[in-house]
């Protein structure tokens, strides 16, 4: 089993562009072979990743180490994953910029893959309100499973209004504390900017008193105060903004190539 997994990897690194594919990267017999015999090509000392949980509820867990590491992935598939975190007002353009952002990347041949704040509420967090709690767990888990897509080597675009500092800080530490990508994307427009937009007519309804604890309205929004980078979607086009988000990325040292492959 392991070794017909190992031949459709080696398959879908031929796929991938010249570009995206480290020069470095052990031969891919030495990968299936390590594979197929379930014994690392590199050495591994520790369980790095362990060490790095959270206190979990349930007792008698024990954390299953990957043969590889984030490190050896990379050299072996070329994909360096990353976490855009787009935060902003409702209304700001986070889902419109990462949707076209993500189509470039994937034109150029880098895995890219957005997890959006409703789409989010209706699947994984369906069980998630909006009370501080709920928030709180909202942005908790999406920060969880964006680290493990990044980790996975996938460029992950999150758009989410994430209000609070706090929350954004935490999701940022849940990545750094293992050494993956994570880069805050202030969307920033004015409130007058966002509100004329009113793509849900949220801040209609937020206005006339039918929707409460609206973002900007009843509700604070805490704009990051050292983002990596910021996008004023009121200056810019989509299709700029997106690609001040490549430039961005490439000067982070993920792989993108200038035009679609
Ligand atoms: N340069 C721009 N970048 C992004 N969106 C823009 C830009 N110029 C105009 N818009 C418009 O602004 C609106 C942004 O809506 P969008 O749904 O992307 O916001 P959002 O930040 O995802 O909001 P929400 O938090 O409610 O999901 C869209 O109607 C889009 O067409
Ligand atoms: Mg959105």
């Amino acid at each position: 089993m392991f070794a017909r997994r190992a031949a459709s990897f080696a398959t879908s690194l031929r796929r991938l562009p010249a570009a995206a594919v480290s020069p470095v990267s052990p031969s891919f017999g030495q990968v299936a072979a390590a594979l197929a015999s379930r014994r690392a090509v590199f050495p591994r000392e520790a369980s790095p990743r362990a060490s790095s949980i959270s206190t979990p509820k349930s007792e008698n867990i024990v954390w299953s180490d990957s043969l590889l590491s984030t490190e050896e992935r990379l050299a072996m598939t070329g994909c360096k994953g990353a976490t855009l975190w787009l935060t902003g007002l409702s209304g700001s353009g986070k889902s419109t910029v990462s949707s076209v952002l993500e189509k470039k990347l994937i034109e150029r041949g880098v895995l890219a893959y957005r997890l959006d704040g409703d789409n989010v509420r209706m699947g994984l967090n369906k069980d998630m309100g909006f009370s501080k709690a709920d928030r709180v767990e909202n942005i908790r888990r999406i920060a969880e499973v964006s680290k493990l897509f990044t980790d996975c080597g996938i460029v992950t675009l999150t758009s989410f209004i994430s209000p609070y500092r706090e929350d954004r800080d935490r999701a940022r530490e849940i990545f750094e504390k293992d050494g993956l990508l994570f880069m805050e994307v202030h969307v920033d427009v004015p409130l007058d900017v966002a509100e004329s937009r009113d793509p849900k007519g949220l801040y209609k309804k937020a206005r006339s008193g039918a929707l409460k604890n609206f973002t900007g309205i009843d509700d604070p929004y805490e704009a990051p105060l050292k983002p990596e980078l910021v996008l004023k979607t009121h200056d810019f086009s989509v299709d700029e903004c997106a690609d001040q988000a490549l430039e961005a990325l490439r000067k982070c040292g993920v792989s993108i190539p200038e035009n679609p492959v």
